[in-house]
């Protein structure tokens, strides 16, 4: 069948495809036929500013040459092998991964097809390692779809999940923008929160906990910078109780936080560290777990219970390892912190332009723009509960039409741009959202 009309492959789509997390009669999304840069294209030329990188995963922006040619090269030169075969390409990776990771001994990498695998297997080699089976995770967070990860994920797209896998108990994690300590102190919200993790720790019983898994800064849950002082507090408790720390840098991987991987940023250090979107520009899916040497060499003499058929797949490590040169050589890693700089300017101009914004908050290239009613009383603009409500899809519509992609939950619009974004393209963007916020009806008061 040969598809002309936006209009009849919607239709295809629409009876065949099954699309995340939506109810399907909901959809209007346009049809888009190629990428280049910052900028997706649809089948009728219009151009859309993807400013959030896809899902927070396009660092490199679309049809980057480099990334094409090593695809298609691996794919004619040899496209798949049992992961049990040594191959150059992906030992490659992993010794670059190594080298990007915080510990002076050395570390290996397991490979994934994708993040929510890499935090289920993270969980299992930890509960391996240690001998203890609970896990703690923050509310506020999300780290995979699946059963494992689902139920690992502090919020609603847990909820289909449940009961979910036994062991998990989650947390209370600071957010200064809205305190769940009731303060307005960035050093108190920092102090209550350990505090109360704390708390957890001696009812859940510490001896018991084989890992503390969090993004280190929080993404589609509203882009949440912890205030200072608190990951290092998480990573004292852990060494005191001997409980692993893993960081979920699935997201904040790979430049989006203005640097390699946000523990150097932030100046904390995990035991562990899962990966996915960034490592490929999401160009092939791929995901890992990166574990320090003397948890990976646990595994020499004990056997890894995890395997998958597509791990260390030869195309995604060709895509990985075109990316990581890339990051390396366009200077990208470190590049987040000049957006940073400009979102900071920018977020000065649409706070001036509109009273729906409440927080604008990031770093590096990672910012959250969050929406409210009232900005005395942080009303949000939809509730923090359910699917994407209210006036939100009516304004990421408006916002398609004037030609900016934006991925949203509930009142937040995640401004994560590919690491290449111009500051032109970036005020452009910016911009629009002031207007189509201006123009929305019904909103605030
Ligand atoms: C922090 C975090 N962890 C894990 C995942 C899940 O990754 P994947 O969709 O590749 O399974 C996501 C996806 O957005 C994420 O943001």
């Amino acid at each position: 069948m040969n598809l002309t009309t936006t209009d009849s492959v919607r239709a295809l789509h629409a009876r065949h495809v099954l699309t995340p997390w939506s109810a399907q009669r909901s959809l209007d999304m346009p049809v888009i036929e190629r990428g280049d840069g910052c900028w997706l294209y649809d089948d009728a030329g219009k151009r859309y500013l993807d400013l959030s990188a896809g899902l927070v995963a396009v660092n490199l922006g679309h049809a980057h040459p480099g990334l094409a040619r090593a695809i298609a090269d691996q794919a004619a030169t040899l496209a798949y092998v049992a992961p049990s075969f040594p191959t150059t390409v992906r030992a490659e990776v992993a010794r670059e991964l190594a080298a990007l990771a915080p510990w002076p001994e050395g570390a290996r990498t397991f490979f994934t097809t994708g993040g929510g695998e890499a935090n289920e297997d993270a969980v299992k080699m930890a509960r391996l390692v240690t001998g203890r089976h609970k896990i703690l995770t923050a509310y506020r967070s999300f780290h995979g779809s699946a059963p494992g990860a689902g139920t690992l994920s502090g919020e609603n797209r847990r909820w289909p999940n449940e009961p979910g896998l036994p062991g998990v108990v989650h947390f209370v994690t600071p957010f200064p923008y809205r305190s769940p300590f009731h303060t307005t102190n960035p050093a108190e919200e920092t102090r209550r929160a350990l505090d109360h993790l704390d708390f957890v720790l001696t009812y859940e019983d510490p001896q018991r906990v084989a890992a503390i898994l969090l993004e280190p800064v929080v993404g589609s849950n509203g882009v949440v910078v912890y205030p200072p002082g608190y990951l290092a507090g998480v990573r004292e408790r852990c060494t005191r109780h001997g409980i692993l720390l893993v960081f979920d840098e699935v997201m904040t991987g790979f430049g989006r936080t203005g640097a390699a991987f946000a523990w150097r940023r932030l100046g904390v250090v995990p035991d562990v560290i899962t990966f996915a979107k960034g490592v490929t520009s999401a160009y092939v899916p791929l995901g890992g777990v990166l574990l320090r040497e003397s948890l990976a060499a646990y595994f020499d003499d004990h056997v890894l219970g995890c395997g998958h058929t597509y791990s260390g797949h030869p195309v995604a490590m060709a895509a990985a390892r075109a990316a990581l040169h890339a990051y390396r050589e366009e200077g990208l890693y470190e590049r987040g912190r000049e957006i940073e700089g400009w979102m900071h300017e920018l977020a000065e101009e649409l706070r001036r332009e509109s009273p729906l914004v409440g927080d604008v908050r990031g770093i590096g290239a990672f910012f959250a723009i969050e929406l409210v009613r009232n900005r005395s009383t942080r009303e949000p603009l939809v509730p923090w509960q359910g699917p994407t409500a209210g006036v939100m899809p009516t304004l990421l519509r408006a916002l398609r039409d004037r030609g900016v992609y934006v991925f949203a939950r509930y009142n937040v619009l995640l401004v994560t741009p590919p690491l290449v974004i111009s500051r032109d393209d970036l005020a452009f963007g910016m911009h629009e959202i002031g207007q189509a916020l201006r123009d929305l009806p019904g909103a605030g008061t």
